[in-house]
């Protein structure tokens, strides 16, 4: 008789994953959606900034994207063709609640409601993401992730959600990504809403926090006893050019990552962390009673992982020829550091091979951060929530789109999260970043990452050769051998 554990343990050596790993694939709500004038949506601070000259490559927005607001049928037919388990997307904040907060409009809650129907009736596991960086525009008239209250707006939205959706989805995840948020939005102004103020980042990440925490609550007391919670971060693997840049490590790492874990799963910000940026902030705005509401429990982490970041001490002979103080950033430039407090670490330049956002591809640094995550803060699940590469996919004479080069990427990532769940992290599932090509924020439509190819002239779906191997590994519930 087959025990439990036998049946749930990958026998070692084998690629096949524990029985119930969950096979998705993710998109957002503004990467995809389109119609962005339709059905009593409001306007989002992406549309205001994907508008602004220069700021998106080739003055691309998302007002068509890939019209999925429109091809949901067509979509969800390519994921049940794929055998896709699950599939995470985001709702459009401004679609539910216009201004922001106050009248809910029907037709967008509606929206959600069809394509949850549509998606249990073809067997895939819905996973909503609540917030996925398109504020309401006029909350970013308030104040935005700056104003304090905006934390509270987002906990009214996260319950009219949860009330809408929460008996039929698996999970709801509060937030995608804050970092991003906060310092791509804040710091370096290169995501919505475009400012450049390191003080104001930092409040931003803490009302951030507080969003979640609130958000949770307020799940909490709609959803049934058996909805999940959970939060999505991009965590950075991080690591020193050499050894005396241990440091520079701790610093990185303190505000890419245990800046968001720690006050979620220990109840408080990392010591050294508030120290770092005393120089930038007094940090009054983390009130009494805020760490209890954002170390409320959830049932999973997602991450969002990429590319690993390699930094080492700023002194001045290396600032010189150093590029940004960051961590992944994909719009990062010679020069001194965007990030808030990042200044006494610089990125170091890393070699090949790379993606086409120039993000190196190293696999290991993926079973490295999950063993990690799982050692340092032990108990919760954990799930990739995103994961996969932008290449330079051309659609070849026979019509097909030959993406070996992402294949190998997803390939050998799926080993790195296997290696991981062997060495006993609790990784529950792996969704692809992303199901179809789409508005890769500041890049516009240059960053192809889909399984499936999309003509933007035609909106033309074609499914890539990498779409029908993930279709294999799905119903093999692991990589083929040789993979
Ligand atoms: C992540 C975002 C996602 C996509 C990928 C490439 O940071 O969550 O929307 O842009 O990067």
């Amino acid at each position: 008789m087959l025990t439990q554990t036998s049946a749930q343990t990958p026998a070692a050596g084998s690629r096949r994953f524990p029985d119930g790993f969950v096979w998705g694939a993710a998109t957002a709500a503004y990467q995809i959606e389109g119609a962005v004038g339709e059905a009593g949506r409001g306007r989002s601070i992406w549309d205001t900034f994907s508008h602004l000259p220069g700021r998106v490559r080739d003055g691309d927005t998302g007002d068509v994207a890939t019209d999925h607001y429109h091809r949901t049928a067509e979509d969800i037919a390519i994921m049940a063709e794929l055998g896709l388990g699950a599939y995470r997307f985001s709702v459009s904040w401004p679609r539910i609640l216009p201004t922001g907060s106050g009248a809910v409009n029907r037709a967008g809650l509606d929206f959600y409601t069809r394509l949850v129907d549509d998606l249990l009736a073809a067997s895939i596991t819905p996973l909503v993401t609540l917030y996925h960086w398109d504020l309401p525009e006029a909350l970013q008239q308030t104040g935005g992730w700056a104003n304090r209250d905006t934390a509270a707006r987002f906990a009214e939205y996260a319950e009219v959600v949860g009330a809408a959706l929460g008996d039929r989805v698996a999970t709801i995840t509060t937030l995608n990504e804050p970092w991003c948020s906060a310092f791509l939005g804040h710091a370096a102004g290169v995501h919505a809403p475009g400012l450049r103020d390191d003080a104001t980042a930092l409040a931003a990440a803490h009302h951030l926090n507080l969003a979640h925490g609130l958000g949770v609550a307020a799940l909490r007391a709609v959803l049934p006893a058996t909805g999940r919670v959970s939060l999505t971060l991009n965590l950075a693997q991080v690591r020193g050019a050499s050894e005396a840049d241990r440091d520079a490590v701790r610093h990185v790492d303190g505000i890419a990552n245990r800046i968001f874990l720690d006050p979620v799963l220990r109840g408080s910000y990392p010591a050294d962390v508030i120290d770092d940026l005393r120089h930038i902030t007094d940090w009054s705005f983390i009130q009494d009673g805020d760490l209890t509401a954002i170390s409320a429990p959830i049932d999973a982490l997602g991450i969002n992982y990429y590319s690993p970041t390699l930094v080492t001490s700023a002194t001045p002979d290396i600032v010189a020829g150093a590029t940004d103080a960051w961590v992944n950033d994909p719009q990062s430039a010679p020069g001194p550091s965007r990030f808030p407090g990042t200044d006494r670490a610089y990125a170091v330049p890393q070699d090949g091979p790379y993606t086409a956002m120039h993000w190196r591809i190293e696999p290991d640094s993926l079973t490295d951060l999950l063993v990690r995550v799982h050692r340092d803060y032990p108990g919760v699940q954990l799930m990739i929530t995103e994961n996969g590469a932008a290449f330079d996919d051309a659609v070849s004479p026979d019509g097909e789109v030959h993406d070996r080069d992402r294949i190998d990427y997803i390939a050998a990532h799926l080993a790195a999260v296997h290696g991981a769940i062997q060495a006993g992290a609790d990784v529950r599932g792996y969704f692809v970043w992303t199901l179809l090509d789409n508005f890769e924020w500041a890049w516009g439509y240059s960053k192809r990452f889909g399984l499936v190819h999309v003509d933007f002239a035609t909106l033309q779906r074609r499914l890539k050769d990498s779409a029908r191997w993930y279709r294999d590994v799905i119903a093999a519930n692991g990589l083929p051998t040789g993979a």
